[in-house]
């Protein structure tokens, strides 16, 4: 635990005009010893504090503790969940924020996640990819992206004007699933592009497979390049040694998590985590500010802190349940007919989150979509998500014995209803193979072709041109088009496949793939005049 000295008021000591009758709270948050004290929560205590004040606001928001608000939302939620809905500023910390609530928090949640510095984020760890890579790259820089990048920082890409040289994560011979990246991939890239100014990947996948980002920090690190991860699906790793690595436990220089997908806090709260010397804290914290809004909800804000309180406090007992709960679920659904359920053994993986349960559908003859459709209309379970083979299923904090019990009951009910379909979708699954997930040729940065001119083309017509947009098929999750790319013929045909089986493609304008969009702009100058790279084609 670090042991900082850290006060709740900033220039304590300083005449003020008007106190707080009471002080929001106490003013240090080290406990008798002189460690952080987990057991404080600033947000929560700030909120409770201007509560007891019988404040009458004439501030934001405008519902004015929820007497304002439509009855049907005060029937849903309580008149207290909007009682507490009050502002940052002037609410829950001081009017210029002179209470030091938000950095106190913060200052808890760095020593729970063990970083230098941690940024409670309110709208996701999309806002955490876009904070870290504005702060950290400018224009044109070179940088090295692991491809099965999410959106959120396709879109960092293009708002910092980056120039990414894309690494295809190794794929599993059958299972169509993202193996990771290895560092001596890295280390490769790292000597092809010795002017690569970060690296940049996602871990662990939508699947939960981990890289060895400790390898990897340290072949980036000894040519001083910063690692930023992430590691939105694992905000829960730094607290339980079975799963995997952490981001800060493995050494690398930023990762985003969202607390929201897997721990106890409310949707679109994220932790944005920096450490060592390769950041800038300044800058980072300027850029956070930047991309958040300047109206954060107090109530998210004090569900990070809650959260970060309770695994400190209790996350290693309640990881061992949620752990214990989802290895007895694999367990199970593993030896129901026609299901098979993976982990690191299946996928041969060193590093898996075991509280993920992907399972592989496709042997009761119905698609992933179709197992969706029975769980939630027939059984009342509703799954993280589907795809043409496989369901996922997340075992959370928020699971019990009942729940898992209700989850296999209603895979055993379906596998007897199927008792004898023969795999119909077996032989439809698109497989992805190297070609179509292959980042290919990049004929502008993801940028230039975001802002370029655009017309959307019949898919049948787009070979050889550049796309403006991002297209994903899940599974594996991996971009076959980024903004800048190539559109090859062998692209087009698997993605035409994919839209006739149903695959699910995130990411493009047009979900079905009628059409996609292309550059609308002279190859010459776009292609040829101004090549970003060596590899481009000259005719
Ligand atoms: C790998 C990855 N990164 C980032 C995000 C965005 O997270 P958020 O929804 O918290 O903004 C997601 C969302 O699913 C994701 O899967």
């Amino acid at each position: 635990m670090a042991t900082t000295a850290t006060t709740g008021r900033r220039g304590a000591g300083k005449p003020h005009i008007h106190e707080p009758a009471t002080p929001f709270f106490l003013p240090t948050i080290l406990d008798e010893s002189g460690h952080l004290d987990h057991t404080r929560a600033p947000f929560i205590e700030g909120i409770s504090a201007y509560r007891e004040q019988n404040m009458t606001p004439f501030a934001t928001p405008g519902h004015k503790l929820g007497r304002g608000m439509d009855p049907a939302l005060i029937a849903l939620y309580g008149a207290e969940a909007f009682a507490s809905d009050i502002p940052v500023s002037g609410g829950a910390d001081g009017i210029h924020f002179d209470l030091d609530t938000w950095r106190l928090a913060e200052e808890l949640g760095a020593d729970a996640w063990d970083s230098d510095r941690t940024f409670y984020l309110v709208n996701g760890s999309s806002t955490g990819n876009l904070a870290f890579l504005t702060a950290q790259i400018r224009p044109g820089d070179k940088v090295i992206v692991a491809r099965d990048v999410h959106k959120s920082l396709m879109v960092a890409l293009i708002q910092s004007g980056a120039r990414p040289v894309y690494i295809a994560p190794e794929l599993h011979p059958t299972l169509d699933i993202g193996l990771g990246i290895e560092a001596h991939r890295i280390d490769e890239a790292l000597r092809k592009h010795p002017d690569a100014k970060m690296i940049i990947l996602v871990s662990p996948s939508y699947c939960g497979v981990s890289s060895d980002l400790a390898a990897i920090a340290d072949v980036a690190h000894a040519r001083n390049v910063p690692v930023y991860v992430d590691e939105a699906w694992g905000p829960h790793f730094h607290f339980h040694p079975a799963l995997p690595q952490s981001a800060m436990d493995s050494g690398v220089d930023g990762a985003v998590a969202s607390t929201h997908k897997v721990l106890g806090a409310f949707t679109q709260s994220a932790v944005l985590h920096i450490k060592g010397p390769r950041v800038n804290p300044g800058r980072i914290a300027a850029t956070v500010g930047m991309a958040q809004t300047t109206s954060p909800a107090t109530f998210i804000l004090a569900t990070i802190d809650g959260c970060r309180r309770q695994m400190v406090l209790h996350g290693r007992k309640l990881l061992d349940v949620a752990i214990e709960l989802a290895e007895d679920a694999r367990y199970r659904l593993q030896r129901i007919p026609g299901l098979s359920v993976l982990d690191a053994e299946s996928l041969g993986v060193a590093a898996y989150d075991l509280t993920k349960l992907v399972i592989d559908v496709h042997g009761l003859g119905l698609t992933g979509f179709q197992v969706e459709n029975e769980l939630r209309y027939r059984y009342r379970i509703n799954p993280e998500s589907s795809d043409l083979t496989s369901i996922i299923c997340l075992v959370t904090l928020g699971d019990t014995r009942e729940s898992i019990d209700r989850l296999v009951t209603a895979f055993e009910s379906l596998s007897r209803s199927q008792n004898g379909s023969k795999p119909k979708h077996a032989a439809t699954v698109v497989r992805s193979s190297g070609a179509v997930i292959a980042p290919g040729i990049q004929a502008m940065s993801p940028r230039d072709a975001f802002f370029s001119r655009q017309r959307a083309l019949p898919l049948e017509q787009a070979a050889g041109e550049i796309s403006a947009e991002l297209v994903i098929p899940y599974p594996p999750g991996i971009p076959v088009l980024a903004p800048g790319d190539v559109i090859t013929v062998e692209k087009l045909a698997y993605l035409k496949m994919g839209a006739e089986t149903c695959m699910y493609i995130a990411g493009a304008a047009d979900h079905k793939l009628r059409t996609i969009q292309v550059v609308d702009e002279p190859k010459q100058s776009a292609w040829t005049q101004q090549p970003y790279y060596s590899n481009l084609p000259t005719h």
